[in-house]
């Protein structure tokens, strides 16, 4: 599943491309010594002063100079002189001319330097030697382009410079470029003599400052960004309250495997697989309905697409009155929520995203789909698979069930209520209809699954018994079982991947794209 992009890169392709930072390094150390690092020298330069290397900035006066965002400039600011801010993503020069792209997060300008009165033939020069990624400073006047410029986001105008001053230079030899860690994955390799490279995904992650730098990382992480807010929004609008659970903890809280281990003064600890028995305490202590969201470590040797080892969980709690229902209600309606804000509030950055990486649009009933265990094994035998009534769902099967419930159905969102009690963990509160089965259930975006939540056992006794059933130490969770002597109100709840559901929402193939700096068994930098 993992790395299928790879770099493609010719033998020539690749002298060349040495040859010319080998040039640009020269360039760089050369101006380096002709300029001190400060502005023009040049005494007949009709632009002097107009452009150079700003001194390094450490705060000693403050400039009144407003710096207008890329994004908002177009055809509607034709005419006005603005000061922007941004980096240089790509400079082509010719002749007595120098066009180079300002990029700003995910908005791209063309801007122009050419000799002219004002404008001399060594500030054009200063400008073509700048080094890709640089952050500058210029001034230009918007001007309306009569040719819609398609490889820039701000396609109806271009900046015709007037001054420009380099804030912070970038080493001319970057390990890898911006335009090629952002390069459509539909795009074919083309047959000139220009290859299209790809950045395959260790590079990336090796140099995650760069890749995060393309509008689709820069998309990304706004959306995942909207999910923890819309999350928040729409269990606060419902009364819940947020709380924050400890990391270090005593026990392993989802029983003894897949934990880290750490030191703790004189004795161990272990980080927290999730915030499971603290939440419900809270429960207990009567906040009745809470949420928190936070990192969740898991000791897992997993290298697939979808694991990470640390990874941030949105997690809810909810006392109910008479049926757990009541608490699968709100969960749907808040996934529901979360995926509406994100097609109503974030279209433009879904659709960055999949200039890079194709995606069907996320599709959603309501009131969502809510299917029983029993359903989806039968669906799944009657397409061939062989499984008994009280086995989990593989990952295959998970997968071929999205694809039959899209089929069948036409979401890409459900729940699947009422697993088997034997895969659940110990808390779980059984069927009280079929002792096969639990009260239990989890949801799925396109085919994978991304939260598990169930009814909890709030019965200090029977809690105990069910603990013994699967072998948990009971001197070990002495306190959670404690908890529960003193009245609990009937309570369910569920835990979700926030990077799973943004690479679901998004269609990615890769949770290492939506985490922003992920752990995994082989990765523990940057
Ligand atoms: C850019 O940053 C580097 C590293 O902090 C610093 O050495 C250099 O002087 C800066 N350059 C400018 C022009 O501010
Ligand atoms: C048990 O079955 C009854 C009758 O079908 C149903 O109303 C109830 O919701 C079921 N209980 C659970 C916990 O599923």
């Amino acid at each position: 599943m993992e790395d299928q992009s790879e770099v493609k890169v010719s033998k020539k392709a690749a002298k060349k491309a040495e040859k010319a930072a080998k040039k640009a390094e020269m360039k760089a150390s050369k101006k380096a010594e002709q300029s001190g690092g400060d502005v023009t020298t040049e005494v007949d330069d009709c632009s002097r002063g107009k452009y150079g290397v700003m001194p390094i900035i450490t705060s000693t006066e403050k400039l009144d100079r407003v710096l207008v965002p890329v994004k908002s400039l177009n055809g509607d600011e034709k005419g006005k002189l603005v000061w922007c801010r941004g980096r240089l993503h790509t400079s082509r020069a010719k002749g007595k001319q120098c066009f180079f792209v300002l990029r700003q997060q995910f908005a791209t300008i063309q801007c122009l330097v050419a000799v002219s009165e004002d404008i001399s033939k060594a500030m054009v020069k200063f400008v073509s030697d700048i080094s890709k990624e640089s952050i500058i400073d210029i001034e230009g006047t918007v001007v309306a382009v009569e040719k819609s410029i398609e490889s820039c986001s701000q396609k109806d105008v271009e900046l015709h410079v007037k001054q420009v001053f380099v804030v912070n230079e970038s080493e001319p030899r970057l390990p890898l470029q911006i335009e090629d860690a952002a390069r459509p994955e539909t795009e074919e390799d083309s047959t000139e003599e220009k290859l299209s490279i790809r950045v395959n995904q260790d590079t990336r992650l090796d140099n995650r400052i760069l890749d995060l730098r393309t509008p689709t990382s820069q998309a990304i992480f706004r959306i995942e960004a909207a999910v923890c807010d819309l999350f928040r929004n729409s269990l606060k609008s419902r009364g819940f309250v947020e709380i924050h659970t400890p990391k270090i903890i005593s026990a392993a809280s989802e029983g003894g495997a897949n934990v880290f281990e750490v030191s703790y003064f004189k004795g161990n600890a272990y980080l927290a697989q999730s915030p499971q028995l603290y939440k419900q305490m809270a429960i207990a202590a009567d906040f009745e309905k809470v949420y928190t969201v936070g990192a969740v470590f898991r000791a897992e040797d997993s290298n697939t697409h979808r694991h990470l080892c640390e990874f941030v969980g949105l997690d809810l709690e909810m006392a109910f009155n008479y049926h757990y229902h009541e608490v699968l209600d709100v969960i749907e309606s808040t996934f529901v929520d979360i995926f509406k804000g994100l097609q109503q509030q974030f279209a433009t950055e879904i659709e960055t995203v999949s200039r890079q990486f194709p995606m069907e649009t996320f599709k959603f009933l309501e009131p969502t789909l809510r299917l029983q265990f029993s359903d989806a094994v039968a669906l799944l035998r009657n397409n061939g698979v062989e499984m008994d009534d009280e086995d989990d769902l593989t990952t295959a099967n998970e997968k071929l069930l999205g694809k039959l419930v899209k089929a069948k159905y036409g979401t890409d969102f459900f729940t699947l209520d009422k697993f088997p009690l034997k895969v659940r963990p110990f808390y779980t509160m059984p069927d009280p209809n079929n002792s096969k089965y639990s009260n239990s259930y989890d949801m799925f975006m396109r085919g994978e699954e991304i939260l598990s939540g169930a009814q909890r056992i709030h019965d200090a006794k029977f809690l105990s018994e069910r603990a013994v059933h699967h072998g948990c130490d009971l001197d070990k969770i002495k306190a959670y079982i404690d908890s529960f002597r003193y009245g609990v109100p009937p309570h369910a709840g569920g835990g979700i991947g926030l990077e799973r559901v943004t690479m679901l929402f998004l269609g990615l193939d890769n949770i290492r794209k939506t985490s922003l700096f992920p752990r995994d068994p082989r990765r523990l930098t940057p």
